[in-house]
């Protein structure tokens, strides 16, 4: 259950415009871009968020994330203070990876909480490129965020980028 004061909302948007703390964003192990919402999120924080992710790179073993696990950046010019990336873990019908994808929601909160944000914004993590069928995603995200030990977080925006997905949070979310 949620601690009573963690608010938790899903809306429609682009999630590189959400005035919270932390924007995270789906990122890949070697944080250096990509497409999706990594692409939309270097694409309008500019250059600073690349910068900063190629010190967090320099500072992890092999120079690689871990999938599951997430680093803070700048936000650069977003209306953010801070970026967390996640890794998330690609779909697969043969391998169960339902706890790495509930990490990458704990961890991010937990970055996030030691950063001191009041609120943070997720996208559909791994539900994109990395194929993981959107209702079994939210379900994941919305278990993970109602699990996670107390935080200096109260707010909690899920931000979906089309009108089905957001149907789907908003079944999950019950
Ligand atoms: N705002 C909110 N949601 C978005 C945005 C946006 N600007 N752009 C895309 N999305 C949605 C997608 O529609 C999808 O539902 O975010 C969800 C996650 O999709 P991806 O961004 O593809 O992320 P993921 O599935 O985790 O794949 C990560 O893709 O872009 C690369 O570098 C990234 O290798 C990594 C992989």
């Amino acid at each position: 259950m949620t601690s009573p004061a963690i608010h938790v909302i899903a809306k429609q948007g682009d999630i590189t415009t959400e005035e919270v703390d932390v924007i995270v964003n789906a990122a890949n192990p070697g944080l250096l871009g990509g497409g999706g919402v990594d692409g939309a999120i270097h694409a309008a924080g500019g250059p600073a968020i690349l910068a900063e992710c190629r010190q967090r790179k320099r500072e992890l073993p092999g120079g690689q994330l871990p999938r599951g696990q997430a680093v803070a950046t700048t936000a650069g010019r977003l209306l953010a203070r801070w970026v967390v990336h996640t890794a998330g873990p690609v779909w697969s019908p043969d391998d169960d990876r339902t706890e790495v994808l509930t990490s990458c929601y704990r961890e991010s909160l937990r970055v996030a909480g030691d950063l001191g944000a009041r609120s943070i914004a997720f996208p559909a993590i791994s539900a994109g490129v990395y194929g993981w069928p959107m209702d079994d995603a939210a379900r994941i995200a919305v278990s993970s965020v109602r699990a996670a030990p107390p935080g200096p977080v109260r707010e909690v925006r899920f931000v979906l980028f089309g009108p089905e997905a957001l149907q789907v949070f908003q079944r999950a979310m019950g």
